[in-house]
């Protein structure tokens, strides 16, 4: 079921800061700063040769990531995201086996425009889980 590795999404207390990390000392190809409203995230993306990595940064007042700042002031790890094919399949093995689905269940659109899931980090060995139809 499980696809490709899509992203890491690490939140970051700096997304200059962070951004010139990734551009300037590790010489990643880091796009502008690329604000997402609807999720409430200020998002800098690093592409890699396998993988993206994301750095998030809390947009507005109801962001999703303001509590995880607030307990992580140098930032750090936020979720993994892997890709699938069918994301209500992916979903109801799942559930199946027991893991939780966050929220409704339902598919929401996420970042890339796509449909993500988020799963209980419970049930993954402390690590948030998106995943996200391609
Ligand atoms: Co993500």
């Amino acid at each position: 079921m499980i696809g490709r590795l899509n992203h890491v999404a690490i939140v970051v207390p700096d997304l200059d800061a962070a951004a010139a990390r990734y551009r300037d000392d590790l010489g990643a190809t880091v796009s502008d700063p690329v604000e997402l409203p609807e999720h409430g995230v200020t998002t800098v993306f690093v592409e890699l040769s396998n993988t993206k990595i994301e750095l998030l940064h809390p947009l507005g007042h109801d962001s999703p990531i303001a509590a995880f700042l607030g307990r992580n002031a140098s930032g750090g790890m936020h979720h993994v995201c892997f890709e699938v094919d069918d994301i209500h399949a992916a979903r109801d093995q799942l559930l199946r086996s027991g893991a939780r689905v966050l929220g409704d269940g339902e598919p929401k659109t996420g970042a890339h425009g796509k449909p993500v899931l988020f799963l209980h980090p419970k049930d993954f060995s402390g690590t948030l889980i998106e995943i996200e139809q391609v």
